[in-house]
């Protein structure tokens, strides 16, 4: 796949399997694509949990004035500008893939430090940061096992990793029945007035239901040499947090 490829050339499941460059070009065209109308069709399409989710996830982490973060896929910058409301005096920055998102990003908060990255290859030297924050983005990485060695190589030892994301729910089965149809039949209906192609959505709702199970999560973080600190989930299990100590 080029860089330059429409993402719809690849199915939803397709895409979820895709490593290195193939997913990195995928999603850096998806998200460019949807970056203005992404924060309205996430609360459509999430029902306004997101902001339930940063403020459960982020609130307890006691950040210090002048700590260093890194925001790994900041996107649009919600998280960004989350961590900084929560903390005030955190030196924070915000590194993404996507032009588009990082565009947004900054017209929303032109004193915050974004700027273009990929997680495989962090820009930044080794144990540079006291916290790295990633938000519903582990699922979309290329490569999880060197995005995963790159966080901890930019954390000083002993700074904590965070990672938040959308997870599939797995009990009651009611529950997981009624999330699975809201993701794979009712979004895609939802959104459909407001973009043109829904495969970005057709794509995220394959992504949650592909997502690691948290124990399979945890073993990965470990082998990559983090101690799992924390773990938390979140409306059912529809979203969950992992924090891991370098
Ligand atoms: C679902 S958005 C989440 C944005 C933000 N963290 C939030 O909570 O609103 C996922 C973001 O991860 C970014 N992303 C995906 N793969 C990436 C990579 N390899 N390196 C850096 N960012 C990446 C995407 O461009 C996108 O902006």
């Amino acid at each position: 796949m080029s860089q330059n490829t429409n993402y719809s050339s690849v199915t939803p499941t397709q895409a979820t399997k895709l490593e290195g460059d193939d997913k990195r070009n995928y999603i850096r065209n998806l998200f460019d694509d949807i970056a203005t109308r992404y924060d309205f069709l996430r609360t459509l399409v999430f029902l306004g949990h997101t902001s339930l989710w940063y403020r459960q996830a982020l609130r307890d982490l006691q950040l210090q004035p002048g700590e260093k973060i890194l925001d790994v896929g900041c996107g649009t910058g919600e998280s960004t500008r989350c961590l900084n409301r929560f903390y005030p005096g955190i030196q924070i920055e915000g590194m993404d893939l996507s032009p588009g998102m990082l565009s947004v990003a900054r017209s929303m908060d032109a004193d915050s430090n974004y700027f273009e990255g990929d997680v495989c290859s962090i820009p930044r030297p080794d144990c540079t940061y006291d916290v790295v924050v990633t938000a519903f983005t582990f699922r979309n990485f290329p490569n999880r096992e060197v995005s995963l060695a790159q966080m901890l190589r930019v954390l000083r030892p002993g700074g904590r990793l965070l990672i938040l994301d959308h997870f599939y729910p797995e009990k009651p089965v009611l529950w997981r029945n009624i999330y699975t149809i809201w993701m794979s039949k009712i979004v895609p209906q939802i959104v459909r007035p407001f973009i043109a192609d829904t495969t970005p959505y057709r794509y995220l709702a394959q992504s949650i239901i592909n997502q690691l199970k948290m124990p399979d999560f945890i073993q990965l973080i470990e082998s990559s040499g983090a101690k799992v600190t924390n773990t938390n989930t979140y409306t059912g299990g529809a979203a969950g947090r992992l924090i891991a100590v370098r």
